[in-house]
């Protein structure tokens, strides 16, 4: 059995007359550049997450980007954001010119562990950057308590969590303002680069709006030092037709996270929990493992393909180099890069695939953990 990663093919067979004509759709129409389907996708989008706005951008770097440059956070402002994130958090922290300052995570959720945030602010702090890794919220409730205790902005990255909920409330629509991507294998993926940022302040959705577009509101009348990076009208199309299936196939992957966990149990490898009050849309699912390189060759021998999310931690990138962090400053964050196991995950995956998945992991666990032991015994 071959069992990849993602299946975008599989999802584009499903609604492939529904894509067809969407994109059709826009050909006929051919407003290309902020055409309505934008308009009619950041509507119905804001209205999924329960914002009053959402921008589409070009993509979810840029949505973060954008959020913090509307917010007039540059050189000599700090940002808290998770150590363990993708680079793109600390990439857009950087393009603005501000600092990035890294907090480990709670090895419990994977995602930024509140506790440490307060020793992390200084004077310099404007902003606090939860992800939502993985597709489960952060712990909203202490991050937002600290936030308003210090007058900080809270961008939400939920690059990784379209319609994930905390507390009934969807992930975006928690802090000041919430980022996303559609990368095409997110949970709500495009077919290329795209992204959006929600909000319910209306003074930033406008700014949104100039920034993205040149600057402008007015064709030609430029108020601001703005970019190009405008959500393109054939992917918002496209975008619009996923969202009416996103609730569908986010319960489809909790299911398979579920048989994932209860055939993995005692299997020898940590798998996820959901921490309460919040739901978790698995847009990886991730185990801990030992002898992570060789399970996973053992994995490839046997048709499974796996990811890795994230082998080298943020502070320990060249890219990094200038803000000064060390091996060994995030503990749990470096644990868990070296053990990190993202298995294949995505809605159409069957219970079969997912069951092939889970036998041949228990097997490549036991297979590499004899081999271990042996080799130890040998060496002795
Ligand atoms: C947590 C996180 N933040 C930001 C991004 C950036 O999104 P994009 O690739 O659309 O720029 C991604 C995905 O790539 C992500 O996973």
């Amino acid at each position: 059995m071959k069992v990849p990663f993602v299946d975008l093919g599989a999802q584009y067979q499903a609604i492939a007359l529904e894509i067809n004509s969407a994109i059709q759709g826009v050909l006929e129409k051919r407003d290309f550049i902020l055409g309505s389907d934008v308009e009619l996708f950041e509507k119905e989008f804001a209205n999924f997450i329960g914002t009053s706005h959402a921008v589409g951008v070009g993509s979810g770097l840029a949505a973060l980007e954008l959020a913090l440059r509307a917010w007039e956070i540059g050189p000599g402002d700090e940002v808290i954001t998770a150590a363990n994130t993708y680079i793109a958090t600390t990439l857009a922290i950087m393009a603005v010119g501000a600092r990035p300052v890294l907090v480990d995570m709670d090895p419990a959720t994977f995602n930024i562990n509140p506790a440490a945030i307060e020793a992390a602010i200084t004077p310099k702090t404007r902003a606090l950057i939860p992800v939502h890794l993985c597709g489960q919220p952060a712990d909203m409730d202490p991050i937002l308590e600290i936030a308003a205790g210090r007058n900080l902005l809270v961008l939400e990255d939920a690059a990784q969590a379209h319609g994930s909920m905390y507390r009934g409330r969807r992930a975006g629509s928690l802090g000041h303002a919430g980022a996303f991507s559609f990368y095409p294998g997110k949970n709500l993926g495009a077919y290329g680069d795209g992204g959006l940022i929600v909000t319910n302040d209306d003074t930033l959705a406008e700014k949104l709006r100039q920034l993205r577009n040149y600057g402008q509101r007015v064709k030609y009348v430029h108020t601001t030092i703005g970019t190009n990076s405008r959500l393109d009208t054939i992917q918002a199309a496209i975008l619009r037709v996923k969202l009416r299936h996103l609730d569908r196939w986010n319960a489809q992957r909790g299911e398979r996270a579920a048989q994932y966990n209860a055939l993995l149990a005692g299997a020898g490898c940590e798998v996820p929990q959901i921490a309460a009050n919040r739901t978790h849309i698995f847009h990886l699912y991730m185990v801990l493992a030992e002898n992570r390189a060789e399970v996973q060759k053992i994995l490839a021998e046997r048709g499974i393909s796996t990811g890795i999310h994230y082998p080298i931690p943020i502070h320990l990138q060249e890219a990094s180099a200038s803000l000064g962090y060390r091996q060994g400053d995030f503990p749990e964050t470096e644990r868990a890069a070296e053990r990190i196991l993202s298995l294949p995950m995505y809605a159409e995956l069957t219970e079969s695939q997912c069951a092939y998945v889970a036998e041949n992991l228990r097997e490549a666990i036991r297979i590499t953990s004899d081999s271990r032991t042996q080799g130890a015994a040998l060496a002795r």
